[in-house]
């Protein structure tokens, strides 16, 4: 077993980390999922039945980012950089933990604000939260789509975020339902004496060894971090 680095942070977010700057959940109350099939806008079938329709989903999520800001976790997981190593693991295709000022993100489902060639999945393009529309082109001529990780699709990153588990001395996870895998998985990765925290409000299955601080992550985050920083 590695040995566990008392300076290092792992923060895993899910999308209860924005929901306090705007941005919708997807599996809350009125959240996104209750509202649109999966199978409508979020898998490649559904980007080859009716590009348009996806696209426009996609347009939607760019345009409530654009008028959203980072909220008191986003800018607390920032600051802990300030005394720690941290490493955000994030669920989340929203750019929030990057504006609020962390350095070190990893995407396990892709960003919003890129695109990517439907011919060639290397070629992948920087387009800030501009909307993304049929008719927009990689250089080899072909469609571009979100640089985004559909149901059915590879997750991105997920090798080197479970690297990055193993050997922190805190894990601390905000904002998810735990229920989507291969994400939710990484939570076992942790090692066995680092100290765990989960800040969510609803979750069916608790994380074992996972102390479950309930609560809205925009309060609880940031007393959180105050204590780490002063510890
Ligand atoms: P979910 O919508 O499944 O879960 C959101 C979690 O945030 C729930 O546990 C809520 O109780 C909690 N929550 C809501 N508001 C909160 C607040 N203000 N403070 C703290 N917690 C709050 O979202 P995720 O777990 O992120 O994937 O969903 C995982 C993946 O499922 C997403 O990345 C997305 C989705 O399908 C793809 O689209 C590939």
């Amino acid at each position: 077993m590695p040995s566990i680095n008392p300076q290092k942070i792992v923060v895993f977010t899910g999308a209860g980390v924005s929901a306090e700057s705007g941005l919708k959940t997807f599996r809350d109350n009125d959240g996104l999922w209750n509202n649109y099939r999966v199978e409508d806008v979020a898998t490649p079938e559904a980007f080859a039945r009716d590009p348009g329709l996806v696209l426009e989903f996609y347009n939607q999520r760019r345009a409530q980012a654009r008028n959203a800001q980072p909220n008191a976790a986003h800018e607390a997981i920032a600051r802990l950089e300030e005394k720690y190593e941290v490493v955000v693991i994030t669920q989340n295709v929203d750019d929030l933990h990057e504006r609020a000022g962390s350095t070190n993100v990893l995407h396990l489902h892709g960003l919003l604000t890129e695109a990517r060639s439907t011919a060639d999945p290397s070629l992948i393009y920087e387009r800030g939260l501009a909307d993304l529309n049929l008719g927009d082109l990689c250089e080899k001529g072909s469609q571009l789509r979100p640089n985004i990780v559909w149901f059915g699709e590879m997750v991105i990153n997920i090798e080197p975020a479970a690297r990055e588990f193993v050997d922190a001395g805190k894990v601390l996870v905000v904002g998810t339902s735990l229920q989507v895998y291969p994400a939710a998985g990484l939570l076992k990765k942790a090692h066995f004496h680092s100290e765990k925290y989960l800040v969510t409000l609803e979750v069916d299955y608790p994380p074992r060894h996972f102390k479950w601080m309930r609560g809205k992550a925009a309060s609880v985050v940031p007393s959180l971090a105050k204590n780490w920083l002063q510890a």
